[in-house]
């Protein structure tokens, strides 16, 4: 239960490297189950969600190692217990993605249904249809997902589409249960995100065969068998896109480095449409704002349209701009427990189901508030840079799921935060 004092409004200045993805590094962890051995993977972020998906993987009777330079180290030889267990999975529900991998592996999961979430309703019904697309026998019990494939996975062709537009761990479990599957596998509407480009490459680097990658079509010709690998995870682009946004808000100047922009285009072009610079510069980019905030207009979109996990923090930033902009969430329509926080500082949000409309204000001003979800929170963060006084920010283990000791990467760079331990 630590909370952060925040005191506002700075200006930041100075150097942050990115650090390794962590929605990279949670599929590509479950990836490991499909391959007997010993996988080695490198620049996985300490984030309490990459600690719980190591638990979750140690019951499933992995060893999940960290050694001294960081490298995680997971071997998956033995797999004697295919349960995903409902005191872990409701803790980080990326834990889905172990199903997939385990009934290619293991012919059999018993995976925890996860519960409800503060974003919104997350059904995995896409997952289940495109499991028993490729031959998956499947049913609920006990709020467990119940799955055997008792004459093993077969190819074949699967649409992943859904009411949203595609989904990013659905597309990941289907995708590491086709590498293990008889014949041929084409995914249709697949999820493009980096985060499953990367996913791709790890899995084809294990020996599978995936074409048409960062494609909507993606094309698996089963193996019989896949290797333990060592992999390097992507950068973190949605942690890249929070940083830039503590530097246009507290009108400052931030180098990232380790930060990739062609997996960033929306979010870099949406930046420089309202008034920030950013750079490219060797290994990452310079951004800066020395005048106003223009308003502007966000519709969230599957990749490569922009991302829903940096709609809360673009509208801590729009709350400041020089007129009124509208943000539209389309991936995650209920996903603003952030607006009512916002507003406590003085923002002025306006939610009118899933839209919200920002009439830009001159300043925010400092209050204690409560965080909810991991984006939002860093929303909240975000605001407390900008705001007039000590902001208060409780229950920042939620941003701790997604950044890795934030306020020890921003302090050094002009911001004043501390952490208060309940
Ligand atoms: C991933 O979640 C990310 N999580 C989320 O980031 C991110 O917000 C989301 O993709 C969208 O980009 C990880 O990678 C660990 P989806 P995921 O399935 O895969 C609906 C963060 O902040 N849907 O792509 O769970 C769903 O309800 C987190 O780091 C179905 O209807 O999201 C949503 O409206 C939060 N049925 C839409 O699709 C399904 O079976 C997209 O969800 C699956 C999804």
């Amino acid at each position: 239960m630590d909370m952060f004092h925040i005191e506002g409004p700075v200006r930041l200045s100075g150097a942050v490297r990115i650090n390794g993805s962590k929605n990279a590094s949670l599929p590509i962890m479950a990836a490991t189950i499909l391959a007997a051995g010993k996988s080695t993977l490198k620049a996985v972020p300490n984030l309490s969600d990459i600690f719980v998906c190591g638990r979750l993987l140690g019951r499933l009777g992995c060893k999940v190692t960290r050694s001294r330079n960081g490298d995680l180290s997971i071997d998956s030889t033995v797999i004697d217990n295919p349960v995903g267990e409902y005191e872990i999975v409701r803790m980080m529900r990326a834990g889905i993605c172990i199903l997939g991998p385990l009934l290619a592996r293991c012919g059999r999961a018993e995976v925890s249904m996860p519960g409800g979430c503060a974003i919104g309703d997350r059904p995995v019904d896409i997952h289940l249809r495109g499991l028993r697309e490729l031959g998956a026998q499947i049913h609920l019990k006990n709020g467990y997902i119940v799955a055997q494939t008792p004459h093993g996975l077969k190819g074949k062709d699967v649409f992943m589409g859904g009411p949203f537009g595609s989904t990013v761990l659905g597309t990941a479990n289907v995708l590491m249960a086709a590498t293990l599957a008889k014949g041929k596998t084409i995914i249709e509407s697949a999820a493009c995100e980096p985060e499953i480009v990367d996913l791709a490459n790890c899995l084809n680097k294990m020996g599978a065969k995936i074409t048409g990658i960062g494609s909507p079509r993606l094309i698996v010709e089963g193996v019989k068998q896949l290797q333990p690998a060592e992999f390097e995870v992507i950068p973190d682009r949605i942690e890249a896109g929070t940083f830039m946004v503590a530097a246009a808000i507290t009108e400052g100047e931030l180098r990232l480095t380790n930060c990739r922009l062609d997996d960033m285009m929306a979010v870099v072009d949406k930046l420089r449409n309202i008034g920030v610079t950013v750079d490219a510069a060797n290994n990452g980019c310079v951004v800066a704002r020395s005048g106003p905030i223009k308003p502007s207009d966000i519709t969230t979109q599957p990749y490569p349209g922009f991302p829903t996990d940096l709609q809360a923090q673009f509208m801590a930033l729009f709350s400041l701009a020089e007129g009124n902009s509208v943000i539209i969430e389309k991936i995650f329509p209920d996903r603003f427990m952030h607006v009512a926080e916002l507003n406590r500082m003085a923002a002025n949000l306006r939610k009118e189901g899933s839209t919200v409309i920002v009439a830009g204000v001159k300043k925010l001003i400092a209050a204690p508030v409560m965080a909810s979800d991991l984006r939002a929170s860093a929303a909240l963060v975000l605001a407390g840079l900008a705001a007039d006084g000590t902001t208060v920010v409780n229950r920042v283990y939620h941003i701790d799921r997604g950044y890795e000791k934030i306020e020890e990467r921003l302090n050094p760079v002009g911001a004043k935060i501390r952490r208060e331990s309940a």
